[in-house]
């Protein structure tokens, strides 16, 4: 089977297309014939690693996220899996059989059941797009002290959500999962074409935090704050964190994008009894992922999670042979969800 694979970590140069055995799966593992993998930005950065030139061994296949067909079983996975449609999670996470291949093997919980969205779109591409974006999406929206666990409608309503950077890919997750759970849903943005694609992903009201004043305009919005602020660059939007919360609100950081020192206010902090809760996927509670897998393929049965255009984030569909410009159109932030095809 063709797999990317890199054996020392450095820029997308690493990357080489290879011919290898198909792996077969061990106890509790399912092998997924892919059609699609999902890139993000986890991928170049596991990649690159703290510097050039560091071996990496075993060979590293890249990609946490992808969609296909179980087509073998390891010991103890029911045999009539085979053949089922699914999407898979953390493929690569201290695994080396990352999506960017013809197979993965995964542990079988993070092979989930596929189904076909009600649009008739197509299954694996939006499949290749729920992993990391979404199961971060869920985590953020789901570490409140008051609740709630899980998503899905009427969950949050009555609270109101701000995304920083409803543009991004986990920006989009977050505001289609806010939305599909009734929340009031605000979203800043750095312009008026990233405006329309967070409105297109469902957020009730966009600020352009470039020329904006977004306190001001969340405040107009929701005069008490932002239940929830769900938090791509806590550096730069340290004010808007100190000046739009809620009273008992949470923030949910789960990046670093613009620097990686923050300077809080501690006053106005301390007088909302902020919590601030920093969110990594790959080390978040482990039920919470299943959880979060579950109201994931709830609402794409629903047909409230989506990709593509019509949802604010344009598919860019690359090649096998293409892993090395599809993670680099990642890391130059492109709009939209890099796709690798890999069958049809
Ligand atoms: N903790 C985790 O588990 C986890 C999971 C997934 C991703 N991540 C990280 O999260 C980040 C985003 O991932 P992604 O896949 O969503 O990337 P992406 O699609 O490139 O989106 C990044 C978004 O951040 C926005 N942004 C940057 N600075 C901003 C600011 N000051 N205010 C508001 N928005 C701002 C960008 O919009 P503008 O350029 O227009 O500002 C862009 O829309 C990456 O650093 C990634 O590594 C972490």
């Amino acid at each position: 089977m063709k797999r990317v694979v890199y054996t020392e970590t450095g820029d997308p140069g690493v990357l080489q297309l290879t011919e290898a055995e198909s792996p077969e799966p061990g106890p509790g593992e399912v092998r997924v014939r892919l059609r699609r993998a999902g890139v993000n930005p986890t991928d170049w950065k596991s990649r690159t690693g703290s510097g050039p030139g560091q071996p990496v061994d075993p060979p590293q296949t890249p990609g946490q996220d992808g969609a296909g067909l179980i087509d073998a079983v390891g010991e103890g996975v029911d045999p009539a899996l085979v053949g089922l449609p699914v999407w898979v999670w953390e493929a690569a996470f201290q695994r080396p059989w990352g999506t960017a291949a013809e197979q993965t093997l995964v542990p079988v919980h993070q092979a989930v059941s596929l189904p076909d969205p009600p649009d008739g779109s197509d299954p694996f591409d939006l499949g290749a797009a729920l992993g990391i974006p979404f199961l971060t999406a869920h985590r953020c929206l789901t570490v409140a002290e008051n609740g709630p666990q899980r998503l899905g409608p009427g969950t949050l309503a009555g609270r109101t959500v701000l995304v920083a950077g409803g543009a991004g890919a986990v920006g989009n997750a977050a505001i289609q999962l806010a939305r599909w759970s009734d929340a009031t849903v605000i979203s800043t943005v750095s312009s008026p074409q990233k405006a329309q694609s967070a409105a297109a992903a469902g957020a009730d009201h966009v600020i352009n935090y470039r020329n904006q004043d977004v306190v001001a305009e969340l405040r107009k919005i929701a005069p008490h704050g932002a239940d929830l602020i769900i938090e791509v660059s806590p550096g730069p939007n340290a004010a808007i964190i100190a000046g739009g919360l809620a009273v008992g609100g949470t923030v949910a950081i789960y990046a670093n994008n613009g620097g990686d020192e923050v300077t809080l206010s501690i006053r106005p902090l301390m007088t909302t009894n902020a919590r601030l809760q920093f969110v990594l996927v790959y080390t978040a509670p482990h039920e919470a992922k299943l959880r979060a897998a579950e109201d994931v393929v709830a609402g794409v049965t629903a047909g409230a999670i989506r990709v593509g255009e019509p949802v604010g984030l344009p598919l860019l569909h690359f090649s096998l042979e293409e892993t090395a410009q599809a993670h680099q159109a990642v890391e130059d932030g492109a709009v939209g969800k890099v796709i690798i095809d890999i069958t049809d």
